[in-house]
């Protein structure tokens, strides 16, 4: 089977290159570099000793996306990773957003039938549950109360692929609703690599550990959670990557729309997490508490046992592990992949 991984050089789209190589299939990676780094991608081949196929495309540009099918008529799946991704830039560039994100799965999917293609995996995420009723989150919970531009991105999306496999029974696709992945290879040659100051807990944590800011922000400690800080389900980016090889194997017994959670089921407070962080980086990390963020839940953790049923995929790694993999990463590459 040979895959199209679109916005493969991309944090979650590098290390599902490697899971994907080392699983034996055949890839293309596909990426405009507006969020990510060609030398990803030498780094992927470095890990795997394998070349990876590359070609620079932007999937809004139907010419482009075309040229990549001629190019490779063997394409038989494509994994959907290309995206803009940031909440809070979505809450300003609400246009931008919706024209990229809905239209990088468009224009693959209208390409991919020209050249009968119908398998599809859509990198969701747990933000289409908006805030949730009760923890843990099944995949039956309600999903659309998003509370910004980019998670509406994502369950307008599901949307979408939901619609064409009512009318197309040809597709398969499976939509992966991730939790918070977070980590890094545990060679730590390929890892997350924000533009400017990240707006996510852990590169924000790992920034201050190897130097680069002074003090964690911790976004709350008054919400109703066992330490007043937000709870999450961070889940091992390489966990995570299997998860998208145990997704394509499901997509080859033609299930139709197969919707799943891929996350641990463990919540982690933001206070846990840096402390954890301090046990892998061997230092005390100076934090302030700050009012909370708008937009953000309590808590957030999946119900993962629907992946384990169907996908005989669970997350192996713990909190531990993805630390010491994010500080790995981060003291090896201080300044990501320019450094
Ligand atoms: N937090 C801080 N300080 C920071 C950054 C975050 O205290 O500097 C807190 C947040 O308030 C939250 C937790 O750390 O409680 C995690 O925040 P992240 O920004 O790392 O992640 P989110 O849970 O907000 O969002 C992430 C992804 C989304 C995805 C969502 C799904 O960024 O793309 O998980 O649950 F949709």
């Amino acid at each position: 089977m040979s895959v199209l991984v679109s916005g493969g050089a991309g944090y979650i789209g590098s290390h599902a290159c490697v899971e994907l190589l080392q699983a034996g299939y055949e890839i293309i990676a596909a990426d405009n570099f507006y969020n990510a780094s060609p030398e990803a991608l030498r780094r992927v081949e470095q890990i795997t000793g394998k070349k990876v196929p590359f070609v620079k495309a932007d999937m809004t540009d139907k010419a482009q996306v075309e040229a990549i099918f001629e190019a490779h008529p063997d394409i038989d799946c494509v994994i959907q990773f290309a995206a803009y991704k940031a909440v809070g830039e979505s809450v300003q560039k609400p246009v931008e957003y919706y024209y990229n994100n809905l239209n990088c799965t468009l224009v693959i999917l209208d390409v991919m039938r020209r050249h009968g293609c119908y398998n599809f995996i859509f990198s969701s995420s747990a933000t289409v549950y908006g805030d949730p009723a009760s923890v843990p989150i099944t995949e039956e919970f309600p999903v659309g109360a998003t509370t910004n531009p980019y998670g509406t991105t994502k369950a307008f999306t599901e949307r979408i692929l939901t619609d064409l496999c009512k009318a197309e029974p040809r597709m398969n696709v499976a939509l992966l609703r991730y939790f918070n992945p977070i980590g890094a290879h545990p060679s730590g040659l390929i890892g997350e690599d924000p533009n400017g100051i990240p707006n996510n807990l852990v590169p924000y944590i790992a920034k201050v550990a190897v130097g680069k800011l002074k003090e964690v922000h911790v976004f709350g400690n008054d919400y109703p959670t066992p330490d007043g800080t937000g709870v999450r389900d961070y889940i091992h980016v390489v966990d995570l990557a299997k998860g998208h090889v145990a997704a394509l194997k499901k997509l080859e017994t033609k299930p139709g729309l197969f919707i799943c959670n891929l996350g641990t089921g463990h919540g982690y407070s933001v206070l846990d997490v840096i402390h954890a962080f301090e046990k892998a980086c061997g230092k005390k990390l100076p934090y302030v508490v700050d009012p909370r963020r708008p937009g953000d839940i309590a808590e957030c953790w999946a119900d993962p046992s629907k992946a384990k049923r169907e996908l005989g995929w669970q997350a192996e790694y713990g909190i531990e592990e993805m630390c010491r993999d994010s500080w790995n990463w981060q003291s090896k590459n201080p300044d990501g992949y320019n450094s």
